[in-house]
């Protein structure tokens, strides 16, 4: 782990609020693993203050991208960067995504910009010999639907604008129930709702996978203890999002 200041090659505009910002940095991109993020001070001086967690999405040689929504201020002034600016990056952070075993159909379920860690996921399943992968991606309208390097993807609107209407998990729920001569392994981020909704989907098909959580963090590296999610069947109670995860079995944590 180290801080790099990064120059920005280009900040892309994908969908009306959300931004891919590619920066250049040979160290990360040789360094990150699908699923860790990075802590970026998206300013010099003093405000704000923390550092703003991001996934890593994409890495192409010596870029790497991430992808977000302008929510507030922090993303709004990354949204406003452009080439010769140079943003302050800790990481890489956290725990990675894996693959436990050979030769299955990996399915990766996003909800909004819980799309953003997937484009790398990606890269590195085909890289790892994981080529049959399945992506269903859902938001609450076209207006949100990132599918910025991803492949077959299968697309789910709340409010019918694009694709299957309804949710992410009935649009998966739906592909099951015509693929069950597959062997699948899931991986998923996106809004607890949703997670909470494919973990008991998972549970009730005896399916396995893994989850990439968000939580309001701190300081991102496991010292305040202010990212806690309660873990099931295991003898310490509580984990730490930041350095035990963000990914985690999806059957480990409980997830609010
Ligand atoms: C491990 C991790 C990876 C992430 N990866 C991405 C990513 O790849 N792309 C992306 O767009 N966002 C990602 N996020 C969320 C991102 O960090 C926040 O959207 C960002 O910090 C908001 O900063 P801001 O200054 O613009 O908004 P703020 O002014 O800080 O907040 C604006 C609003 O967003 C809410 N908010 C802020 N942070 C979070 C959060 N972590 N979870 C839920 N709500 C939040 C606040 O409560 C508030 O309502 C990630 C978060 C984590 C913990
Ligand atoms: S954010 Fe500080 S311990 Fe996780």
């Amino acid at each position: 782990m180290k801080i790099e200041i990064l120059p920005v090659v280009q900040c892309e505009q994908l969908q009306p609020t959300v931004y891919a910002l590619h920066l250049r940095s040979a160290y990360f991109s040789g360094n990150i693993k699908p699923g860790q993020f990075i802590n970026v001070k998206v300013q010099g001086g003093v405000y704000p203050l923390l550092r703003r967690p991001f996934s890593v999405a994409y890495k192409n040689q010596d870029i790497v991208t991430i992808i977000f929504d302008v929510v507030g201020e922090g993303t709004r002034i990354l949204s406003e960067k452009a080439p010769g600016d140079t943003v302050d990056v800790l990481g890489p952070l956290g725990q990675s995504f894996t693959i436990p075993y050979p030769g299955y159909t990996a399915i990766l379920v996003a909800g909004g910009l819980g799309m953003a860690p997937m484009p790398i996921l990606t890269q590195f399943l085909k890289e790892q010999g994981i080529t049959n992968i399945e992506t269903f991606l859902g938001a609450r309208s076209e207006n949100y639907l990132v599918d910025y390097n991803l492949v077959n993807v299968h697309y789910a609107t709340d409010d019918n604008s694009k694709g299957f209407h309804g949710t992410v998990v009935s649009l998966l729920e739906k592909w099951l129930a015509e693929n069950t001569d597959k062997s699948v392994y899931v991986y998923a981020c996106g809004p607890n709702p949703m997670l909470r909704a494919l973990q008991s989907t998972l549970k009730n098909r005896s399916l396995s996978g893994q989850v990439s959580l968000e939580c309001i963090m701190a300081c991102g590296v496991g010292i305040c203890q202010g990212c806690p999610v309660e873990s099931i069947n295991d003898e310490k109670k509580y984990r730490l999002v930041c350095k035990d995860g963000p990914v985690f079995d999806i059957q480990s944590v409980m997830i609010q």
